[in-house]
């Protein structure tokens, strides 16, 4: 069954507007992964594809029709909260055979269902046991059982890992997907988790304040983030955010000036002539640690200096941070109702980076009150590692760079 949100808000009676005019198609069959950070309106959109939440306006489409009006039981849903509550005075068998009861099917059919299902979910030797005397794991996917065995059209999921463990999550994201899979339900699957969202994924749809951010494959959504919110949220180690402004310099390219430090953009990359519109305004960069890598080869000018102040050990990685003197951006700076100001133009400064005037002094970073990190992070895998103290040179992947406008989108537009 395909799901297709139209235009739908939601303000609650309090006028908390927790979903702004989402758009959103899901395609049958698909596992679909709505990710945001706590607050976002993630269960809000779920409970209103359930029918338990009312539209404020818009429409929901499932499988073709309109059904704004549908009760929760003529939507063919099944749904998995955080804490899947179970009966607990029924076994595991019991709690997983209650919604056939109550459709009162043929009572031999339904027990082969349940231990079929049991068999998928790795329950079959404990149907006799009653919900307390499992683990939090074993009861999740207890609940995941009696949502399922319904063989519902629409399957949708709130969270149903954010109890357990991490080493639980991360086996039972794997088998949750491979079940849902196999089942061919449609999937709408709500976590804040990057990580779930990114392994399980078909496509994820990034929600920031009730806003549609970003919406593509996993692949899409980390190397091509619409937004500088995205980049930040889908990215371990963090991603370097890194203030520049963008001059337009003729026979160079595009210079991304971050004050002691710049990048050149040339003109046959589509990224200059996308940034010719933004001469003089603020952009951010964004590089993520992996494509920095320490230049062992003559300079080429598009490379990045550091002092290396902290070195991590990962075991199939370093990780090391180093003091560029770049401002950093943070990425809550960029909210979806903006009160971005903005920088004031210095023309003088084209010429002191290339040295036809005397450099006039830096200006003072603009306040936003948040805390500002000077350091560049990159990865370490092979090769020579530097020491704490140690200069280094950073050759920077410029196919990989990220160049954001003034409001946090992508200056060069993103295509799905
Ligand atoms: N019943 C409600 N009444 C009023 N505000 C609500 C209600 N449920 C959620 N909200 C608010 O709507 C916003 C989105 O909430 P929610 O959908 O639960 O976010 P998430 O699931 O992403 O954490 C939050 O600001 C939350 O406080
Ligand atoms: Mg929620």
């Amino acid at each position: 069954m395909d799901v297709v949100l139209d235009g739908v808000n939601k303000i609650y009676p309090g006028g908390q507007h927790a979903v702004h005019d989402l758009r959103l198609r899901i395609e049958d069959g698909e596992l679909f992964v709505l990710l945001g950070p706590s607050g976002c309106g993630k269960s809000t959109v779920l409970r209103m594809i359930a029918g338990l939440e009312e539209l404020t306006s818009g429409d929901l489409w499932l499988g073709g029709s309109v059904a704004n009006g549908l009760s929760p039981r003529d939507r063919n849903v099944a749904m998995v909260f955080q804490n899947g509550a179970l009966y607990p005075h029924r076994s595991v068998r019991g709690n997983m055979m209650f919604p056939l009861e109550i459709t009162r099917g043929d009572p031999d059919e339904a027990r082969s269902k349940v231990r079929e299902l049991a068999r998928a979910l790795g329950l079959d030797s404990m149907l006799d046991r009653l919900p307390g005397t499992l683990s939090g794991g074993q009861r999740q996917r207890v609940a995941m059982g009696r949502a399922l065995i319904r063989e519902p059209a629409l399957f949708l999921m709130d969270e149903p890992l954010s109890s357990l463990d991490a080493g639980l999550r991360a086996e039972l994201r794997v088998e949750i997907a491979a079940l849902v899979r196999a089942t061919g339900a449609t999937t709408v699957y709500v976590t804040h988790d990057q990580v779930e969202a990114m392994t399980m994924a078909d496509r994820i749809a990034v929600l920031r304040e009730g806003v549609l951010e970003d919406v593509g494959t996993p692949e899409q959504i980390y190397h091509d983030p619409a937004t500088v919110f995205v980049a930040a949220f889908l990215s371990s180690p963090p991603i370097n955010l890194l203030r520049a402004t963008a001059w337009a310099v003729q026979d160079q390219g595009v210079v991304l000036d971050m004050g002691s430090q710049h990048l050149t953009l040339p003109w046959d990359d589509p990224r200059a002539s996308a940034l010719i519109s933004h001469h003089g305004a603020p952009v951010t960069i964004g590089v993520r640690a992996d494509a920095l890598t320490q230049a062992t080869s003559e300079p080429t000018g598009q490379e990045l200096i550091g002092h290396v102040r902290t070195l991590e050990f990962h075991g199939h990685e370093w990780l090391a941070y180093a003091e560029a003197g770049i401002p950093s951006v943070d990425p809550a700076e960029f909210t979806q109702r903006p009160i971005q100001p903005p920088t004031p133009v210095q023309p003088s400064r084209i010429r002191a980076l290339f040295g036809r005037s005397t450099p006039e002094p830096e200006p003072e970073p603009e306040r936003t009150g948040h805390h500002r990190r000077t350091d560049l992070i990159f990865r370490i895998t092979t090769g020579p590692r530097p020491a704490r103290g140690d200069d280094v040179r950073l050759a920077v992947d410029l196919e990989r760079l990220l160049v954001f406008d003034s409001k946090g989108r992508r200056v060069d537009p993103v295509a799905r």
